[in-house]
């Protein structure tokens, strides 16, 4: 992968996880690209969000079903439909259907073993209603599958990108990094996919 980010005019539109290694900790790495992946969160949550109010009192059903779902985390980031309950941009597509559909091409999901956002549950739920679809089990701590990096997660959506190949059903992958090691070992996977076939 050829990378340059280090204009400083580009910094705030290059999320760091999109190609360029940085040589620094995961932590540098985040902070010089919070502006642009910030916004862009914040259009797309607050695009698909369904209920927008500035009522607190109609707000309130919505935290409701947050905290019913996790006594010890449902309240933790409420700050995103209470910062959406005002977004004024209505979204150009919004898909407002269910979701048990058979898409154009299969949807390769990925959910990782220990996740207390996301988690391993509700991703076979996802994957199991879109028709084709494939679940990956990321075998991590943390939330998604970039807090713990894997050739092995790596190297099945480098190839559903590249070819549209899925992983075989039941894919379990390994990560590199122990817990609490802090590192997140992405150095050394990206490294490994760079010296590989492509
Ligand atoms: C990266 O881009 C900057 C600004 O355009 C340029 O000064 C620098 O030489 C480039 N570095 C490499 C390694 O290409
Ligand atoms: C807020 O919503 C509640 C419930 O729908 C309604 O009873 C109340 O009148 C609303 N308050 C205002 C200021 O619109
Ligand atoms: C949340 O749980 C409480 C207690 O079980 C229940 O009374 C309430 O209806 C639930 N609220 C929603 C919005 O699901
Ligand atoms: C997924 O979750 C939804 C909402 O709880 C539920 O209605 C649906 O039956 C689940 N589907 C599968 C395949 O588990
Ligand atoms: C894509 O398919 C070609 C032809 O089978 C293969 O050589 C290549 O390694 C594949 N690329 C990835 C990223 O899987």
């Amino acid at each position: 992968m050829k990378c340059n980010n280090s204009n400083p005019a580009l910094q705030p539109w290059v999320p760091g996880r999109a190609g360029c290694r940085s040589s620094g900790n995961t932590k540098r790495r985040d902070s010089t690209n919070v502006k642009s992946d910030q916004e862009a969160q914040q259009g797309i949550k607050c695009g698909d969000v369904r209920v927008h109010t500035a009522n607190i009192t109609e707000m309130m059903p919505v935290f409701e079903v947050r905290h019913n779902k996790s006594r010890f985390f449902g309240d933790y980031a409420d700050n995103a439909p209470a910062q959406c309950a005002q977004w004024a941009l209505p979204a150009k597509e919004r898909y407002m259907g269910d979701f048990n559909v058979k898409p154009k091409n299969p949807v390769l999901v990925i959910g990782n073993t220990h996740d207390p956002v996301t988690p391993l549950v509700s991703a076979r739920n996802v994957s199991e209603t879109f028709k084709g679809s494939v679940l990956l089990q990321h075998d991590s701590y943390g939330h998604d599958s970039l807090m713990q990096a894997s050739l092995c997660t790596a190297e099945a959506i480098r190839s559903y990108f590249v070819n549209g190949t899925m992983p075989q059903k039941g894919t379990k992958c390994p990560v590199k990094v122990p817990l609490f090691s802090e590192e997140d070992g992405w150095d050394e996977v990206i490294a490994q996919l760079e010296s590989g076939s492509n």
